[in-house]
C-alpha cells in the first residue's frame, strides 16, 4: 500500500497575509530567487494585527533593498568605534521575514537578533534563517524573537540597532526611553541605523543621542528596478517606489 500525503483543501490551508500571495500582486525579489529564501511581499500595516496595543502603529512589512542595507553598514563602519565589530550585537527592531537579519549575519557580528511582533512573519523569518545557515553565508549566530520591540530587553555589550521604518512615534519613543535607561553610563556602546527615517524628530528630541549621519542612500540599479516592479504591481498602488531612502545614524553619547 502506498502512502501519500493528503494535499490540504484550500479551505484547510492557513490564509496567507494579504500581500504575500500572487493574487495580491506578489513579485519575488531577485534576493529570494538567488538564495531560495522567502522575504518578498508588501503587507500593509492594517493587515498586521496581532492583538497587541502597538499594532496600530505598525507601518507595513517590506524587505530592505540589499544595496541600501549594505551601504548603511559601510557608512556605519566608517564611524569611529570604541570596540571592533565582532563585539557588537546587531538587533533588527521590526525584522519581518528577516531579510536584514540574513544580510547582517554576513558580517562578523557577535550575534544578530531579529525582533518581530507578527507571529506569521516571525515563523517565516525563522525558516529563512535555517536556509541561510545551510548556505554557509552566515558569519554570526542569528535568532528571531517574536515580541514587541519596545518591550525587548537590549542585549548586554555593544549594540547596533537597525530600524527600517517599522513603527510610528509612540512606539519609537517608548523604545528609546528603555534603551537610554539600559545604556546609561555606557557611552558609545549603542548605535542606531534608521532607514526611511520618518520619525527622525523623535530621535532629535530624545536627549543623549548624537547624530553621526543624515542623508539619502541610493538603491543599486538592480534593486531600483526590482522594487519598482514589485511596488507598481500592487493592486491598490498604495506605496511608491523611490530610488533612495532617507537615512540617519545616531550614537548614544549619554545624558550630559
Ligand atoms: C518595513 S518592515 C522591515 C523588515 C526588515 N527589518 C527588513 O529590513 O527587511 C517593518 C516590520 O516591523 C514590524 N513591526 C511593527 N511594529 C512592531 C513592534 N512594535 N515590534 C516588533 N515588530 C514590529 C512589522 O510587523 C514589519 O514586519
Amino acid at each position: 500500500m502506498s502512502v501519500r500525503a493528503q494535499s490540504k483543501s484550500p479551505a484547510a490551508r492557513p490564509r496567507l497575509l494579504p500581500g504575500l500571495a500572487v493574487k495580491d500582486g506578489l513579485v519575488r525579489h531577485p534576493f529570494d530567487l538567488e538564495f531560495g529564501v522567502r522575504t518578498s511581499g508588501l503587507v500593509a500595516g492594517r493587515h498586521l494585527k496581532t492583538g497587541h496595543r502597538h499594532d496600530r502603529h505598525s507601518t507595513a512589512y517590506y524587505g530592505i533593498a540589499p544595496s541600501i542595507f549594505n551601504a548603511m553598514l559601510v557608512r556605519w563602519r566608517q564611524c569611529r568605534h570604541v570596540v571592533p565589530i565582532d563585539q557588537f550585537t546587531f538587533v533588527d527592531l521590526g525584522a519581518g521575514m528577516g531579510r536584514a537579519v540574513l544580510l547582517a549575519a554576513e558580517y562578523p557580528f557577535r550575534a544578530v537578533v531579529g525582533i518581530e511582533l507578527h507571529p506569521t512573519l516571525a515563523r517565516i523569518a525563522r525558516r529563512n534563517l535555517t536556509v541561510w545557515r545551510k548556505t554557509g553565508r552566515a558569519q554570526a549566530p542569528m535568532r528571531i524573537a517574536c515580541c514587541d520591540a519596545a518591550e525587548f530587553e537590549p542585549p548586554s555589550g555593544p549594540c547596533v540597532a537597525f530600524l527600517f521604518n517599522p513603527f510610528g512615534a509612540p512606539v519609537l519613543r517608548r523604545l528609546l526611553t528603555r534603551w537610554a535607561q539600559r545604556f546609561d553610563g555606557r557611552e558609545g556602546q549603542l548605535d542606531l541605523l534608521y532607514v526611511n527615517n520618518e520619525q527622525e524628530c523623535v530621535l532629535e528630541e530624545q536627549p543623549g543621542f548624537t547624530r553621526l549621519f543624515l542623508g539619502q542612500i541610493r538603491r543599486s540599479h538592480a534593486d531600483a528596478v526590482a522594487d519598482r516592479k514589485i511596488l507598481t504591481n500592487q493592486p491598490d498602488g498604495e506605496y511608491a517606489a523611490m530610488n533612495w531612502e532617507d537615512c540617519s545614524i545616531h550614537r548614544w553619547t549619554g545624558r550630559k
